[in-house]
This record gives C-alpha cells, structure tokens and sequence, in this order.
C-alpha cells in the first residue's frame, strides 16, 4: 500500500492525499456511528481524469477502492472495510453545475456536488430537480445515484433512476465512459446507465450525470393529517389527486413522540395524540390552482380524525427530524421495506403484533415515504434494555420483518441500498438465477474485485 501512496500524491497532489489519522476519521464511520472502518489513505480528485488516475494506479497495485460522497447512507457502503489497506475515493472536490439546458429541461453535475445545491441551481432558473431527502443538505448526486435514492417525491417523479439521462464514469480499469446524453429516447442497445445507478460504487466511480428537470411548482398546499390507522391512510391516498400529489408521508404516534422530544421547538400540528399521522403534499406549476380547496374537499370525505393546513417548512421539519431524533435514543434496528401500497395495514398489524409478542416494550417508530409503499420500520430498545442485549436481537427481529415484507411480495430494501449491512440478508431473499447475474456482472466491470470491495454483492458459496 505505501507504495501506491506517492502515485496517488501525483495524481491529485500531495494536499488531497489524507493520510493522518485525525483527518481520516470523518471518512472511515457512517452518519449514524454503526460503521467503523480504517483505510490507507483519503484521496481527493479534484476532476475525471484524476479519478482515472487513481483507480489506474489502485488497480496496478490490487489496493480496494471506495467511493464516498457526502457519507449519509445508512448501510454502510461509504465505509472501508476494517483491514485498513483500502483507500477512500472522495468526491467532495468534484461539485461543478456544468451546464443547465432550459430548451431540454436538464442539467449536467459532477457528482459532489450536493443535492440542496442542485435543487437551488434548478430553481434559479425557474425549474424544479424533484429529489427531495432529509439528507439534502450534505448527500451528493454521485451518492443519491449509486444508491438510486429515493425521497418523498417518487410516487409523482420516481426514483434516480428515472430522474437520470446520462452519465460519465470511470470504470476499475481507469477507462472513462463518457455517456453524458440528454436524451428522452435512445433506443441504441443495452441501457449501461443504470447498472452503475444503484450500484453503490461496486462497477466504477460516477463523475457527472445530466439530470430530468421539471416545470417549478407555482402553487402548493401542505397539511398535517391526524388518522386512526394505516387503512386510513391508504384510503385517503385514493382519494388525493394523483396528477397534483407530490407528497404522501406517514408517521406512527412513536415517530412524532420522538421528534417532539428531541428536535427543540417542535409541537404537535394536531391537539392531542393520535395514533398516525400523514403529512400531504399538493403542488401544481400553474399559479392559480385552488389546492387548498381540492384538498378541504378530499379531507370531508376522507376517514380522518384532524387535519391542519400549515407552512410546508414546519410540517417538514417534523417529518424529517425522525431520523436523528431516533439517533438520539440510542442504536437502533432500521428496516427500510416495501410492499404493495393496498398491503401496508396488513405488515404493520402482522409485524407490529409479531414483534410486540416478541420484545415487551419495544419502541416502533414506523414512517416512511407510504405514497409509494416505503415504510422505514425501525426499532428502539425498550426503556431501561442495554444497547448489547437489543443488539444482540437484531437479526432474529430482522427475520421476522423481512419475512413478512416477503410473503406480501415486498422487498427488504426500498431505498437505502444494500452496502454491508444487507448484503447477507439481501441474498437470502433474492433467487440464486439473480444473485448469479449479479456475480457475473461484477466479474466482467471488475474482475479483481477492487471497487468498493465486500460491498452489495453476494460471494459466491459464501
Ligand atoms: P454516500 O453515503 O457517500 O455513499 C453511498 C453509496 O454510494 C456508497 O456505497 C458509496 O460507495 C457510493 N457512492 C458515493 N458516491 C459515488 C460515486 N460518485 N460513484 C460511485 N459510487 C458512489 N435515502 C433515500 O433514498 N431517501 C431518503 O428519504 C433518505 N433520507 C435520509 C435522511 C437522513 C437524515 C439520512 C442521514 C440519510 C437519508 N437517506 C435517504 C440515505 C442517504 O442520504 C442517501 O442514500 C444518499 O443518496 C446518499 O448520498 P451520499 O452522497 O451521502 O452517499
Ligand atoms: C427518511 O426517509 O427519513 C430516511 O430515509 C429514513 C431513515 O433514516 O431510516
Ligand atoms: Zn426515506
């Protein structure tokens, strides 16, 4: 490894090499401290062709390399494995907005540059880029690309996937691709895009993407719904408009308890406690839209218990403070599932009564993006349980929530991706016919094995 240091020092000069430790540091642990990994250096590319440099000079000198933007995900896949000879490709550097295309509606980034800058860069031109996460501020394209996030806007634009027309990566070898079209149809052979979307940086490192855009939304009306129950929550789902829904979140009363106690100034929108809550969005891009009545109109035939209509950016921060707030409490077991939108009721009283049955006390703190069938089921010790006796529970609590995603034909991760902490898991609910294809196609980009290595892809016999 030491040898392949001063090649790396050349490609990206010696102040984008990180080799102390203290530096390091931020690097090697994910945003929720559950991954902790050591690696030989931080490297930081200031462009292509120096990404290409180092993942030359890696290859020659079989040292793993793994790809990290701005480290948010929740599975692992930014962190370096624990033998410490790894180097960590960071894409911090790399944050230009090449280019905005009004006529086509794209726009063309390196993939550091961060989501919330993205989105600015789009609204100052009077469009809109629809990927919306509470990790907006610090993600990067190239994350939310090789993770194909997804957000609170998928069930009206869809995930990464089809926000993206094109891409430039560096495969393992150090060949650039440069597949940067900003094209709606290209019907020219393979689609070689989106087998490095969603790939967590296990086929080459992505450089720049261009980019859907969208007409701004001119009018919108958020509301704060109070229900008594999922079936609620689907019911009324049905009963929103679909061309003008942008947004379609629910919260238990467990989610909101949470963010009550830890995010400073937040109250509940609603009197008093209700079991769930959505949080609903409506947008249209014509200025003189009426919402706010389409809604009320929804709201009086719909099963729900209150309903506020309040700032968008309040209600928001309710919804997005859930995932630190749980932090807060300590470790916790996140299972980020998906069933079909009309079976969510029936996994959260199967699962709910299941691990309730299991963990007396346990906390539930289920939320997600339920437009498009996401639910984040996520568990937090019972009050007064050591962090090590929970933990040691979690992958028998686990099975019991992935089972039940499987027998309503959902999947065990709707979009944080697989990275480490579910590479395992994933294979055993995934048919050998596609564990095998995805060996294969890991074989062919990078036969030593050197991209973001251990990651996503089942060994064989393993
Ligand atoms: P990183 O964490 O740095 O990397 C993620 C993976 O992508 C790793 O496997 C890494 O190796 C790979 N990678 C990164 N950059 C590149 C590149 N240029 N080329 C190849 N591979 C690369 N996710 C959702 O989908 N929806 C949500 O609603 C959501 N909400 C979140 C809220 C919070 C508070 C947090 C902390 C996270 C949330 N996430 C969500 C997860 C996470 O933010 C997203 O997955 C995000 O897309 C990751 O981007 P990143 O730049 O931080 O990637
Ligand atoms: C969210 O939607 O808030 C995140 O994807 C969920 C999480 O942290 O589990
Ligand atoms: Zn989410």
């Amino acid at each position: 490894v030491t040898g392949v240091l001063a090649e790396l020092a050349a490609a990206v000069g010696p102040a984008n090499l990180v080799t102390d430790p203290d530096l390091m540091r931020g690097y090697l642990v994910d945003w929720r401290g559950a991954h902790v990994g050591r690696a030989a250096a931080v490297v930081r590319p200031g462009g292509t062709e120096e990404v290409a440099a180092v993942l030359r000079a890696c290859r020659a000198a079989g040292v793993g390399v793994v790809p990290q933007g701005g480290n948010t995900g929740l599975c692992g896949g930014a962190v370096p494995s624990a033998d410490g000879g790894e180097v960590v490709l960071s894409t911090t550097r790399m944050r230009r907005i090449r280019e905005l295309d009004r006529e086509n509606r794209t726009i063309t980034v390196e993939a550091g540059a961060v989501l919330a800058a993205v989105r600015e860069a789009a609204g100052a031109a009077g469009l809109m880029f629809p990927l919306s996460l509470g990790s907006e501020g610090s993600c990067t394209i190239g994350g939310n690309l090789a993770t194909n996030a997804g957000g609170a806007a998928v069930l009206r634009y869809g995930t990464m996937r089809e926000l993206t027309l094109g891409l430039e990566v560096v495969l393992p070898d150090g060949r650039v691709w440069s597949g940067l079209r900003g094209l709606r149809k290209d019907n020219t052979g393979y689609d070689l895009k989106q087998l490095f979307v969603g790939a967590e940086g296990t086929l080459g490192v992505i450089t720049a993407a261009v980019l859907r855009l969208f007409p701004a939304a001119r009018s919108r009306v958020t509301a704060w719904v109070a229900l008594p129950d999922p079936a609620a929550a689907v019911e009324l789902l049905g009963l929103l408009p679909e061309d003008r829904l942008s947004c379609f979140e629910l919260m238990s009363a467990e989610s909101l308890d949470l963010v009550l106690a830890h995010v400073p100034g937040a109250r509940s929108p609603v009197p008093g406690r209700w079991p769930w809550h959505a949080l609903v969005e409506l947008t249209d891009s014509r200025p003189e839209a009426a919402l706010a009545e389409v809604l009320a109109t929804v709201l009086e035939r719909s099963p729900v218990a209150d309903a506020v209509v309040a700032p968008g950016r309040v209600l928001w921060a309710l919804r997005e403070g859930v995932a630190e707030a749980q932090n807060k409490e300590g470790p916790s077991l996140k299972h980020d599932v998906t069933v079909p939108i009309g079976r969510i009721p029936e996994f959260v009283s199967r699962t709910d009564t299941a691990l309730r049955a299991a963990v007396p006390g346990i906390r539930i703190v289920s939320y997600g993006h339920v437009g498009d069938g996401n639910l984040h089921y996520n568990l937090t010790k019972p009050r007064g349980t050591a962090d090590d006796e929970f933990a040691a529970r979690a992958e028998a609590l686990a099975t019991v929530v992935y089972d039940i995603v499987a027998a309503l034909d959902g999947s065990i991760s709707a979009e944080h991706g697989v990275g480490v902490a579910k590479r395992d898991v994933v294979a055993g609910y995934k048919p050998a016919v596609e564990l095998a294809m995805m060996r294969e196609i890991k074989a062919l980009f990078d036969p030593g094995g050197l991209m973001n290595p251990g990651k996503v892809v089942f060994p064989a016999g393993g």
